[in-house]
């Protein structure tokens, strides 16, 4: 069961739904979105009575849901929800871009790399500080010192920043410089981690695992929602498969039956996914029109010295394609404009 909170519910209005549901005996999760907040119930919920949690004030609906993910099942709040990082918006109409440096190098390069995604049309910049590499002797990020560099680029910029975090000990550290975190496909199923994010605030960008079925993965939003956060953007980035013409298989399919499933916002990453610059394009225009409410890309001012990820970052001349066919796609497909 779910308890779907009005818009305007204030904290008291929530607070007695809880109690409500505690005083029967049933377990209450609360997570908040920047639209909604809604409540999971959970435990022995046989004496928890539907209609006297309907009549609560504040309370706008209560909802059985059968997905083993409650608050983030399309069962819950048949509408979609927007996620808003800053004065950005992932989800609800025209596609997000979000661009960046796979990994945060020189204050330089991270500068040269966001205004790359300034040019591309992106309303987010990403880069990672923390980089999770196959080899241990692969450069592993620059840590505080890269969100630093990404802080100075959002002053620079003005484009908010999303990173990944590794570690459920380095939330606090990368939550205080970030807008939006991010769970690699690594750290999918890292639960410690994906609580600890979810209490950390902001809102979350989940990747896919790369083993991951579709319902690990809504079940991992899950446990960052049922942690708080309930503003959380999904993110197909490639599975394994015995494919090895691309370095993961882009499941297209995954975001369609992402969205049927969930409310969350669902985006692509076709540079992981394909693993090669001249993929990039294809396989955004294949997440546009599957219906994806965006696409995060690997931009970089020099690839062939890039430290991770070079031979899928796109360069300067792939800018205007890019942002070309993400203004003129939408419509053409009877989807919103940016
Ligand atoms: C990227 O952002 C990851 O850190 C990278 O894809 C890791 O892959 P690799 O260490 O196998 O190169
Ligand atoms: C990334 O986007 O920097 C990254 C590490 O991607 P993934 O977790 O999808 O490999």
């Amino acid at each position: 069961m779910v308890i779907v909170m009005d818009a305007d519910a204030t904290s008291g209005d929530i607070a007695a739904a809880v109690d409500a549901v505690t005083a029967t005996g049933g377990e209450a999760y609360v997570s908040r979105g920047t639209s909604r907040t809604l409540i999971a119930v959970g435990g022995d919920t046989a004496q928890v009575p539907p209609p006297e949690l309907q009549a609560l004030p504040g309370v706008a609906d209560v909802v059985g849901v059968s997905a083993p993910y409650k608050l983030v099942s399309r069962e819950s709040h048949s509408a979609r929800t927007v996620v808003r990082v800053a004065d950005a918006t992932i989800g609800g109409g025209a596609p997000a871009l979000i661009a960046g440096p796979c990994a945060v190098e020189t204050p330089e390069q991270t500068l040269a790399a966001a205004r790359m995604a300034a040019t591309a049309g992106a309303s987010l910049l990403r880069g990672g500080a923390y980089k999770p590499r196959t080899s241990p002797y692969a450069f592993q990020g620059l840590g505080e010192a890269g969100l630093k560099i990404l802080a100075d680029v959002r002053d620079a910029t003005g484009l908010p920043i999303v990173t990944e975090v590794l570690d459920a000990a380095d939330v606090d550290l990368v939550a205080s410089y970030a807008d939006m975190l991010q769970i690699g496909t690594r750290n999918m199923q890292n639960f410690a981690l994906l609580r600890a994010v979810g209490q950390a605030g902001l809102p979350v960008l989940l990747k896919r695992g790369m083993n991951a079925t579709i319902e690990e993965w809504l079940m991992a939003a899950e446990y960052i929602a049922q942690s708080g956060t309930l503003d959380i953007v999904l993110c197909e980035r490639g599975i394994r498969t015995f494919e090895k013409a691309t370095r993961n298989t882009l499941d297209i399919s995954a975001v369609a039956v992402a969205q049927q499933l969930s409310h969350l916002p669902v985006i692509v990453d076709p540079s992981h996914s394909g693993g090669q610059r001249r993929l990039v394009l294809p396989l955004s225009r294949a997440a546009l029109a599957v219906g994806a409410d965006g696409v995060i890309v690997d931009v970089h001012p020099t690839p062939e010295t890039a430290l991770c990820d070079g031979p899928q970052a796109l360069v300067e001349e792939d800018l205007a394609p890019l942002r070309e066919m993400l203004e003129t796609l939408p419509s053409a497909l009877g989807r919103a404009r940016p």
